[in-house]
């Protein structure tokens, strides 16, 4: 069945209409030509699909689009431009944080958001004590970036590079 769906895409409000089982990265890559968002597995084992949704990261391949009604997304191309790069994507230049590339727009969604999960003390298992407020470590950093595979193996130097925007 078809359905329409609204939401706002990098400030941009869209409105659609999709078969109701289109998953978001199909209705961001294929009916908005947004094509950063990245299909690698398509069953939420890889990562490369990854986009902010009301500030929180998802697999787009196992959201559906009809899902998001009224939410905000944000792919890679609404978090900087070739001219104004965000600081994430500059510190990924830096460290060479990539060497296909085919995995960086959804690395660089998710080390977004994983900076803002740690200053937010929203907790991950590294501490045995999920009360105590986590730490910008780089344990701490790999634990949350595990669900974005590189099969290039720029995982140091993602690390590096997130380490660098946090300061
Ligand atoms: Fe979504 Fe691999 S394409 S997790």
């Amino acid at each position: 069945a078809m359905a329409k769906v609204s939401f706002e895409v990098n400030g941009r409000r869209q409105s659609l209409e999709v078969d109701t089982r289109t998953t978001l990265l199909d209705a961001l890559r294929e009916h908005l030509k947004l094509t950063g968002s990245k299909k690698g597995c398509d069953q939420g084992q890889c990562g490369a699909c990854t986009v902010i949704v009301d500030g929180r990261r998802i697999n787009s391949c196992l959201s559906l689009a009809v899902m998001h009604e009224g939410d905000r997304i944000t792919t890679v191309e609404g978090l900087g431009t070739p001219d104004k790069l965000h600081p994430m994507q500059a510190a990924f230049v830096r460290h060479d944080g990539y060497q296909c590339g085919y995995c960086t727009p959804g690395q660089i969604c998710s080390a977004v958001s994983v900076l803002e999960e740690i200053r937010a003390g929203i907790p991950s298992h590294v501490s045995a004590d999920l009360t105590a407020a986590p730490a910008l470590t780089a344990a701490e950093m790999r634990e949350r970036m595990s669900g974005n595979i590189c099969r290039c193996g720029a995982y140091s130097n993602i690390i590096e590079a997130m380490a660098d925007v946090a300061g």
